[in-house]
């Protein structure tokens, strides 16, 4: 349990918000090792696609590479503001099933596949977070609204690209 005795009375680092801030932290550990787990993806898709169709999408990924770990960052830095301690590596389970590097370096279009499914995974549990930080932690939700807009740009991309590959 993170620690409760704060020098402040009013928002989410009162006293009395801990248990808000307990549940808070849960959600904001999942975020930041979805955001670890799409990194660890894109670095591994982006160097594994083969073909000249493929260039454009595993740009695209290496790109989104550095905005992800952004994300994890600001992830693990609001965690330690709410008075957690971000996780450490053993902690990690991955989940990314749909993202595993293919047998078949120029099936571009499972790939796409797959980042869209990554993408509206991190827009549902962040849709999550923003909703349960309303009216109690402003900072946590500003934080995560900015970064829902990142992945639903990601989303967007994703999904005009797939148009082009079906
Ligand atoms: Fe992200
Ligand atoms: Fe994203």
């Amino acid at each position: 349990m993170p620690r409760t005795e704060t020098h402040v009375a009013a928002g989410i680092l009162a006293p009395a918000q801990a248990d808000k801030r307990a549940e808070i932290l849960t959600l904001l550990e999942r975020a930041y090792w979805m955001e670890m787990e799409t990194v660890m993806s894109y670095v591994a898709n982006a160097a594994g696609l083969d073909g000249i169709r493929a260039e454009e999408i595993a740009e695209a990924l290496a790109a989104d590479v550095t905005e992800e770990l952004g994300h994890a960052k600001a992830f693990a830095g609001r965690i330690k503001d709410l008075y957690g301690t971000p996780p450490g590596s053993m902690d990690f389970t991955a989940e990314q099933t749909y993202l595993q590097p293919l047998d078949d370096p120029t099936d571009v279009a499972t790939v796409i596949k797959g980042v869209i499914e990554a993408e509206a995974g991190a827009i549902e549990h962040y849709t999550r977070i923003i909703e349960a930080c309303d009216g109690v932690d402003w900072a946590t939700q500003d934080m995560v609204i900015d970064i829902l807009r990142d992945e639903e740009n990601h989303l967007r991309t994703f999904e005009r690209y797939l148009a082009e590959f079906e």
